[in-house]
């Protein structure tokens, strides 16, 4: 596929467009053909969310808990050790950098919404670990990223920001629509463990004795505990394989990557006037009442 490089260029940032239902930009669209025909095999574990949900802590667990701790988290980058599908950047073409992983299981990371996935993972009975957040904090760290990514349009001002949330004008759309139609195909599909961010912050260990259940894996207790201890935020804050400071399309100078790593930021943004209304809107939206989050720890 051609590249146009003016639109891969950090200068400029990409706009925001209406694809098929979903908002995306076209870093996330352009190799769309080869995502939708990938092919997925029977052993790979697929870590889906909707952007800034614990992607990157969750990569690094399984990643750890697959391959132990060896040269390859010291040597290669976390966002390499595990591809991202749609992306396409160049040189990261998320299609290509999976078909070039000589791991097995191969750890693959996502951010379509359910109607997108690529069929194969179904086919293939694929397991696939799904991670939501609660919409306040996902929301407020979506800002930030948003500030310092260039892969993403202009955050703009925190209302005008939070405001596009509410309506889905995101990359990867709606929120509400992304972690409830991930819920709803539990109903479908029993390899989908469905896990929240929330959850992971008040018990690591717990949630990783679930995680290896899901997987099948027999790992020691002294094994979950240093995969815990090696995953924790400053840890991870200050691992350089990690913490994403070797990709040069985000500007560290106005926001890290591992931002507070917390539950409950969002009351240090929402005003009192914001905060109700995103309550009152959010009631509207989700009328699954199975689906709880928790906004406070
Ligand atoms: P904040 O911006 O609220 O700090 P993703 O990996 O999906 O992009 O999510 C990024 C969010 O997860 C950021 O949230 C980041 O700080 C947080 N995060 C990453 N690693 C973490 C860890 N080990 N413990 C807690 N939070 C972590």
């Amino acid at each position: 596929m051609a590249v146009d490089p003016e639109k891969t260029s950090p200068r400029s940032r990409p706009e925001l467009f209406a694809f098929h239902g979903v908002h995306m930009t076209h870093f996330f669209t352009d190799n769309w053909e080869k995502v939708q025909n990938f092919q997925a095999r029977p052993d790979d574990v697929l870590i889906a969310t909707y952007p800034k949900s614990g992607t990157t802590w969750v990569s690094n667990i399984l990643d750890l808990l697959y391959f132990g701790q060896s040269e390859r988290q010291t040597s290669i980058p976390l966002y390499t050790r595990v591809p991202f599908l749609e992306v396409i950047w160049p040189p990261m073409i998320g299609t290509e950098d999976i078909e070039q992983l000589p791991t097995s299981p191969r750890l693959i990371k996502t951010h379509l919404p359910i109607q997108f996935v690529p069929k194969s993972f179904w086919e293939q009975n694929s397991r696939i670990v799904y991670i939501a957040r609660n919409a306040k904090d996902n929301v407020v760290s979506y800002f930030h990223f948003c500030r310092l990514a260039k892969s993403h349009p202009e955050a703009g001002d925190w209302s005008s920001f939070l405001q596009r949330f509410m309506e889905g004008k995101m990359v990867f759309g709606s929120w509400y629509d992304h972690v409830t139609g991930w819920w709803e195909k539990r109903q479908t599909y029993s390899n989908l463990h469905y896990m929240f961010y929330e959850d992971l912050i008040t018990d690591t260990g717990r949630e990783i004795d679930q995680l290896c259940s899901f997987l099948g894996m027999s790992c020691s207790a002294e094994e979950k505990e240093r995969v815990r201890a090696l995953t924790q935020f400053d840890q991870m804050k200050n691992d350089k394989m990690a913490n994403f400071s070797t990709i040069h399309t985000m500007d560290f100078t106005i926001s890290p990557f591992m931002r507070k790593g917390k539950v409950g930021d969002w009351k240090n943004h929402f005003t009192v006037a914001q905060n109700e209304q995103f309550d009152e809107d959010y009631r509207k939206k989700m009328k699954n009442p199975k689906l709880q989050f928790w906004t406070e720890v």
